[in-house]
């Protein structure tokens, strides 16, 4: 078995540490990595291809490519979405296709997680108004709402961030309510959430996360009459895409100090360096941060590795992707 690298020339030493790289030294060219896959030597590469591992910045596998690669059974992805580089061509061929999707959902639901939790505080205006004032803060009398017992927290969308959230939130003495049109109520039932529609979710939740993937129908899905909704001192929280909410309308509600939010993923992104959303005080904006960065990325390659070395053994894949469930997955 053979298997080359397809990503960012940067990318293999962040992703496979010195064990891993040792176990399939015999099967993976460590120290070849291709960016392109039209050059004589990518070619030559994808020859003697058996598995291509794939990670951020893969150029897609078209139809060239996998001309290119007779051998071709796996493409084994060390990151999240393959949507970036796989197409129905790849599926055509019988060729097995695997996600660390999971292992980019752990850092995000950790990261939601937490903004969760010091929402429930209210952390952030908090701490603001306690360094404007650099007084005493009287918490019982200004503050009767706030806490982590009995809160509601919402959840959009059951997704592999989502489930990792809840299942994080179980221990809490929270209570869970999550909108999924996928979920059944015995599948909510066993994530200790409530299943409910998403007006419902809005008009509930303290802290409402969102979590659903970027596709046509979730556009714009938390929109001015969703957000209306929301209870007043609720948070925000996105870590999915800029798409999902109405970002104007999200600026008009902010603007009011009715609600606050974090966004970690706006439309566009970087916002444009004008925009009045910098200067909100209510609003925490971080750089696509909660995804997997720094030390996490060696658990998206250990991931990809893991799915290789069960090819190499000739056992089943644990994190296959189905074509038929590409239209609704990130
Ligand atoms: N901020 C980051 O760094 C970062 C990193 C990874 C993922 N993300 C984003 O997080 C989100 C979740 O990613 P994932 O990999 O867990 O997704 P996923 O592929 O697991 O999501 C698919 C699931 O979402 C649910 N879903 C589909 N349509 C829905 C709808 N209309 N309403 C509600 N739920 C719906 C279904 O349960 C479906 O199975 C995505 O938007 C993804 O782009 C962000």
């Amino acid at each position: 078995v053979k298997g080359v690298l397809a990503m960012a020339s940067h990318l293999p030493p962040l992703l496979f540490g010195a064990a891993e790289r040792a176990e399939l030294r015999a099967e993976v060219d460590f120290d070849t990595v291709l960016t392109e896959f039209g050059s004589a030597r990518a070619k030559a590469a994808l020859a003697d291809a058996d598995i291509l591992i794939t990670g951020w910045e893969c150029p897609p596998v078209d139809a060239a490519a996998l001309a290119a690669a007779p051998k071709l059974r796996a493409v084994v992805h060390a990151a999240g979405s393959v949507k970036g580089h796989v197409g129905p061509e790849v599926f055509a061929r019988g060729i097995t296709v695997s996600s660390a999707a999971w292992a980019n959902a752990l850092p995000v639901a950790e990261y939601a997680v937490a903004m969760i939790l010091l929402a429930g505080k209210n952390t952030f205006a908090i701490a603001r108004r306690h360094r404007e004032t650099r007084a005493r803060v009287d918490l019982i009398r200004d503050y009767p709402e706030i806490g982590n017992y009995g809160r509601t927290v919402g959840i959009i969308g059951a997704s592999l961030v989502g489930r990792a959230v809840l299942r994080l939130l179980a221990p809490f003495d929270l209570e869970l309510l999550v909108h999924d049109p996928y979920l059944s109520t015995t599948d909510a039932d066993e994530l200790g959430a409530e299943l409910v529609g998403l007006d419902q979710l809005c008009r509930r939740s303290h802290v409402l996360s969102i979590h659903a993937p970027a596709l046509p129908e979730t556009r714009r899905m938390v929109d001015a009459g969703r957000l209306a909704l929301l209870p007043d001192g609720a948070t925000l929280i996105n870590t999915a895409r800029g798409s999902l909410v109405d970002q104007d309308a999200l600026e008009n509600e902010l603007r009011t100090g009715r609600i606050s939010a974090v966004l970690d993923v706006t439309e566009p992104e970087v916002l444009p360096a004008g925009s009045a959303l910098w200067d909100l005080p209510n609003l925490v904006v971080t750089p696509h941060l909660a995804g997997s960065v720094g030390t996490e990325l060696r658990r998206m390659g250990a991931s990809a590795l893991a799915e290789v070395s069960r090819i190499v053994a000739g056992q089943p894949l644990r994190h296959e992707v189905r074509a038929a469930a590409l239209a609704t997955l990130a």
